[in-house]
């Protein structure tokens, strides 16, 4: 898969910058064209000379070649790669592409990126777990830049815990995956929805729900980096994604929901629906904040239109519709019986009794069933692997179907 591809690696000031010539050697012989650019702390660690030996190609560190006035053009470097990646990736390195720091080549390329960024963190395992770099990676993770997370181990320090660089092969392998899925999805328009509603009751009130839109993100990010041109309507949540593949429309109630997704249905090959719609908003709408004179207040409710139901009864032929389920009594029952009822493809079934999965936790605990039977139970991971795990899902039930057709 990595032939012929044009890969950056930024090189930082960290001990794991010794790993980096293996790396090299590794893609060089998979006949990857690799462009180095070293920080200048990263030349305390390794030398010029060793990598650019390697890549086959000058080393780049500053923005100016030589005193003839020739210069490294970041723009022109970021354009040219098919993916960047910063091995070993500094606390102070991922600091400063976290603000938008631009102060050496190496992260002036980054910013100017728009190809896939990877970031391959080393450090002393307190460096890595102190907040700051904790929410540096959040941030970075926000952006689009895709964390290849270090492992537990011994450190240089000659203490043990997690900062290990991942080793060099299985980088390798990272990438290859990359490649191979990166059009699994080319040419397919995803509609996703993500997040609560809201449901105004007076101008600072209103009814909603404990979704945080994590999971239907992930998947937008999962299906746009396979090539997809995704269309994700969010309801009001405090993520952010930039991806060139993702069309984001932000909408407020399951009013706004509707009409943005039923704008975008009949353009859609797969529509998932991982948003928590509320099923209910207040019959009437007061103008004027409502005051505490009552004793009791009541607040009739009327029902939502279900979306989903609604793409059921109109969807077309080869559509793929995807819905999900969230239960808390006979799980499977209720799971089947709704996609049978919203005439679904497939539904993703989260049950609220399993620890760790559901509404705000970084990770969840699905059962992905099909109409056809097909039940498969994914075990607590994070939602970043849990949406590959139904992307996958979701693409072999595509490719059965081309081939019973
Ligand atoms: N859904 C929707 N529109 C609604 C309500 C739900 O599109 N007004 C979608 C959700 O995005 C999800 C699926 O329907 O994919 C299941 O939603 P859920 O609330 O679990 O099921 P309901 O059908 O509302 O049933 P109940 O709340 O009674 O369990």
């Amino acid at each position: 898969m990595l032939q012929g591809k044009k890969i950056i690696i930024g090189i930082t000031g960290s001990i794991a910058a010794f790993k980096i010539p293996h790396l090299i050697r590794l893609l060089r012989k998979q006949e990857a064209e690799v462009q180095v650019i070293m920080t200048p702390a990263a030349l305390d660690f390794v030398t010029p000379l060793t990598l650019s030996t390697l890549s086959g190609k000058p080393v780049l560190i500053g923005f100016f070649k030589t005193d003839d006035g020739l210069w490294n053009s970041h723009i022109e470097l970021a354009a040219w790669a098919d993916v960047m990646m910063i091995a070993p990736a500094s606390a102070n390195t991922i600091g400063k592409i976290a603000a938008g720091l631009a102060d050496n080549l190496m992260l002036a390329v980054y910013l100017a990126a728009r190809c896939p960024v990877f970031l391959v963190p080393a450090m002393d395992a307190d460096m890595y777990l102190h907040p700051s770099t904790q929410s540096n990676l959040t941030t970075l993770r926000q952006y689009g830049a895709r964390i290849i997370d270090p492992v537990e181990g011994e450190l240089a320090s000659g203490l043990h815990g997690a900062g290990r660089m991942r080793e060099p092969e299985e980088i390798v392998r990272i990438l290859n995956d990359h490649f191979e899925k990166k059009n699994s999805f080319r040419k397919t328009k995803v509609l996703i929805s993500a997040g609560p509603t809201h449901e105004p009751i007076d101008p600072v009130r209103y009814i909603t729900n404990h979704s945080t839109g994590k999971m239907g993100y992930a998947l937008a990010e999962s299906f746009a980096d396979r090539g997809a041109d995704v269309i994700l309507v969010s309801g009001p949540v405090s993520l952010e994604i930039s991806h060139p593949n993702i069309r984001l429309i932000r909408v407020n109630s399951a009013a706004e929901m509707k009409n943005a997704c039923s704008d975008h249905f009949a353009g859609a090959d797969v529509i998932v629906m991982a948003a928590a719609v509320s099923d209910y908003r207040p019959e009437s709408f007061s103008p004027e904040k409502i005051k505490k004179t009552e004793k009791i207040l009541e607040i009739r409710l009327v029902k939502n239109d279900d979306i989903l139901s609604w793409m059921g009864e109109t969807a077309k032929r080869g559509q793929v519709l995807v819905g999900f389920a969230l239960e808390t009594t006979n799980e499977l029952l209720n799971a089947r019986k709704k996609l049978k009822a919203k005439k679904l493809d497939m539904i993703v079934l989260n049950s609220l009794r399993d620890q760790g999965a559901g509404f705000g936790h970084d990770t969840n605990r699905v059962t992905l069933i099909s109409r056809k039977g097909d039940e498969i139970e994914i075990p607590l991971k994070t939602k970043k692997q849990i949406s590959e795990d139904i992307v996958n899902f979701i693409g072999n039930w595509i490719h059965t179907r081309n081939l019973e057709e």
